[in-house]
């Protein structure tokens, strides 16, 4: 008898591997220990053959790496490589699966990279795939719906993990080992999910991937930028070392509304002078860093990070140094992105 073929009804999801804890190994299920990026994307989708019920899944591997050692190479390389699958119009969107440790930099790295309305999840793990109550297999669950579901659309690179629903711009983690480590202290969530069941509550304030001006096209290097800790005493040749080396932009990590020492004040401004784009960040994780509030921005031609933190305006600042940008201008994308 002729065999008809079933026309596929479910959405097609392109899972796309990194590494990361979620693929993850341990000797034993109860040991703190482990390397992660060890599991291919292959038996991370067979140890929870319930999302193949939400979407058809294609899996690529595209590194296995702990997200500490994610580099700008893999990065572009992922952004392009999203922007061409979303092209296709079979395919309803896309979960990234990747390290927590940067995961909060890639995120919002692709929520200005992104060129589509369709969702792009980010999801991981805290706790290794072999570990006793491993938090990965639902996180990828929960990803895939969201990826799946058309209401996920135009609200920006979003990151599950724990039940909840973050934006790129918001989220960061908050404790080294807690399966509720990320938060989105400033903003709030996006959403929550529970077993594949979403619920929105807002969309992102910011602008965002189809909307954003920055793109990877031709692309292959970004500028140097440095963050740098201020703290008591700061040494403040760490400036000149930055700028010595090579850096275009540097972001300081500084105390309290962004605040660095005098030492340092002076370091930064002369950095400013010959050119290098100083952004004033935050070492604390929530709030905004305003300008001239205890340091004279107008004065030292100073950008204040508004609501990025370190990590997340090193992001900004490395995309802008590719376009002819003013501080002027530099300054508003702190407030538009
Ligand atoms: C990593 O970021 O790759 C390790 C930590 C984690 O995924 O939780």
């Amino acid at each position: 008898m002729e065999k008809t073929a079933l026309k596929e009804t479910r959405p097609h999801v392109i899972l796309l591997a990194t590494g990361g804890t979620i693929a993850g190994s341990a000797d034993t299920s109860t040991r703190a220990g482990y390397a992660a990026g060890q599991v291919t994307v292959e038996d991370l989708v067979a140890a929870v053959p319930e999302i193949k019920d939400i979407a058809h899944i294609s899996s690529e591997q595209l590194a296995s790496v702990g997200s500490q050692d994610m580099t700008f190479t893999i990065l572009i390389d992922l952004a392009k490589r999203i922007n061409t699958r979303l092209e296709n119009n079979a395919v309803s969107g896309v979960v990234v699966t990747h390290g927590t440790d940067t995961l909060e930099e890639t995120a919002y790295f692709l929520n200005l990279t992104v060129k589509s309305r369709k969702p792009v999840v980010l999801t991981g793990a805290m706790r290794p795939a072999t570990a006793v109550s491993a938090d990965g297999p639902l996180n990828l669950y929960n990803a895939t719906a969201v990826a799946a579901d058309p209401e996920a659309a135009d609200r920006g690179t979003l990151v599950v993990m724990n039940d909840r629903i973050h934006g790129a711009h918001s989220l960061s983690k908050s404790n080294t080992t807690s399966v509720e480590t990320f938060l989105s202290p400033l903003n709030g969530l996006i959403g929550t999910i529970n077993y594949g069941s979403t619920r929105y509550f807002r969309r992102p304030f910011r602008r965002h991937t189809y909307l954003s001006e920055f793109s990877v096209d031709g692309v292959d290097l970004l500028p140097r930028v440095d963050i740098i800790y201020a703290c008591i005493d700061m040494p403040a040749d760490l400036i000149d070392s930055s700028v010595t080396n090579g850096a275009k932009g540097i972001v300081i990590a500084g105390d309290g509304n962004g605040n660095m020492n005098a030492a340092a004040l002076t370091r930064a401004a002369a950095a400013a002078k010959t050119g290098v784009v100083v952004v004033r960040s935050s070492r604390v994780p929530t709030g905004r860093v305003g300008r001239n509030v205890e340091i004279d921005d107008d004065h030292h031609g100073f950008v204040a990070s508004d609501e990025l933190n370190p990590a997340k305006a090193r992001i900004l600042l490395m995309l802008a140094l590719l376009k002819d940008k003013s501080i002027d201008d530099i300054q508003q994308l702190c407030y538009d992105y």
